[in-house]
């Protein structure tokens, strides 16, 4: 039976894999199906940790985007969330070459949904979508499923990035928000993409990269057929925006943490955790005298992951 420690390790190598190759060669057989288990291993027990209505995407930050969703979503920013991640949903309509009242009798599908809670709000969004949303964790799926689903509006089914459960030509917007980094064959998603979406269907894509999967990327986008990509936006500012908002005292994040009971020096290492899982190296993060001192000692990590480039938003139409 695999430990915690031995699933971490196995992701991380597995991203760093990921990153080994400039030609951009895909992993498959033994290497593949390694990094998936992981993931989903990772995913399941985030799905068993997490609160309601956590999402957990690194979030951006933009106050006019911000007035955009209070006027479309009523109470948007209540007390649950900082609104950052949901922000980044958004955005993965709103610049889509269909307008944000054209969604009623739509087929949306989230690739990569989580505990599908962005989804939940995209609905909110978009009403009168049919939206389902898959992912690769189970727990995810069977929590997204029992909290969340509402019939045919809203449904969530457990299944494979590069191997996706629907017919060809089902899908009018199919929405990837940050998990296509931990794909072994970013060409075969992409591919799967272009198959289940409809003449004129979108793919909004928003991702991490590293300079060595940025050109992955550019290399699998350009070899798919049927995919004519219209943007490609840098939003790394507006990311680390958010990262910087989170980081800071006072905020969502501090409070939430603050009300939970444990040791100050324990809420420091939880705190730097989690700081490092949602962007923090990103947006210049340096960490506390005392966690550079616990990370001397090996007690708590220092990095986390592979230097990220930049932080993009790429939209195709399906020709
Ligand atoms: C960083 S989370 C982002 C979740 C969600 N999109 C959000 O923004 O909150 C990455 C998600 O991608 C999922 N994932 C990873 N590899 C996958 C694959 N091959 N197929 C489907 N989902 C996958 C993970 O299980 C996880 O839920």
């Amino acid at each position: 039976m695999s430990t915690t420690p031995d699933v971490m390790t196995a992701f991380t190598s597995g991203l760093a894999d990921l990153n080994l190759d400039e030609d951009g060669t895909p992993r498959s057989g033994e290497k593949a199906a390694g990094m998936k288990s992981a993931s989903a291993t990772i995913y399941d027990m985030a799905a068993t940790l997490s609160g309601k209505g956590d999402l957990w995407n690194w979030g951006m930050y933009d106050a006019d985007l911000v007035e955009e969703i209070r006027a479309r979503v009523p109470g948007f920013g209540e007390p649950w969330t900082d609104g950052f991640s949901e922000q980044l949903y958004f955005l993965a309509l709103r610049d889509l070459p269909i307008g944000l009242d054209d969604y009623a009798g739509r087929e949306v599908l989230e690739v990569g949904c989580g505990m599908g809670e962005g989804l939940n709000f995209l609905s909110r969004v978009v009403p009168g979508a049919r939206m389902t949303g898959l992912d690769l964790s189970p727990k995810a799926v069977a929590r997204a499923t029992a909290t969340l689903s509402r019939g045919d509006a809203l449904r969530f089914v457990h299944g494979d990035a590069e191997d996706l459960p629907f017919e060809d030509g089902s899908v009018d917007v199919l929405v990837n928000i940050e998990s296509s980094h931990t794909y072994p064959d970013l060409g075969r998603f992409l591919r799967e993409a272009a198959r289940v979406l409809r003449p004129d269907g979108v793919l909004s894509h928003i991702d991490v990269f590293t300079r060595q999967r940025s050109a992955t990327m550019r290399r699998a986008a350009a070899a798919t057929e049927g995919l004519e990509w219209v943007a490609d936006h840098d939003i790394s500012d507006r990311i680390r925006a958010a990262v910087r908002r989170r980081m800071a005292p006072g905020s969502h994040f501090r409070t939430t943490l603050n009300r939970r009971r444990m040791n100050p020096l324990m809420r420091q290492i939880v705190a730097h955790s989690q700081i490092l899982m949602f962007g923090g190296m990103f947006a210049g993060y340096q960490p506390p005298p005392v966690i550079k001192v616990l990370s001397k000692l090996g007690v708590v990590p220092w990095m986390s992951g592979l230097p990220m480039e930049s932080y993009r938003h790429q939209i195709a139409v399906r020709r």
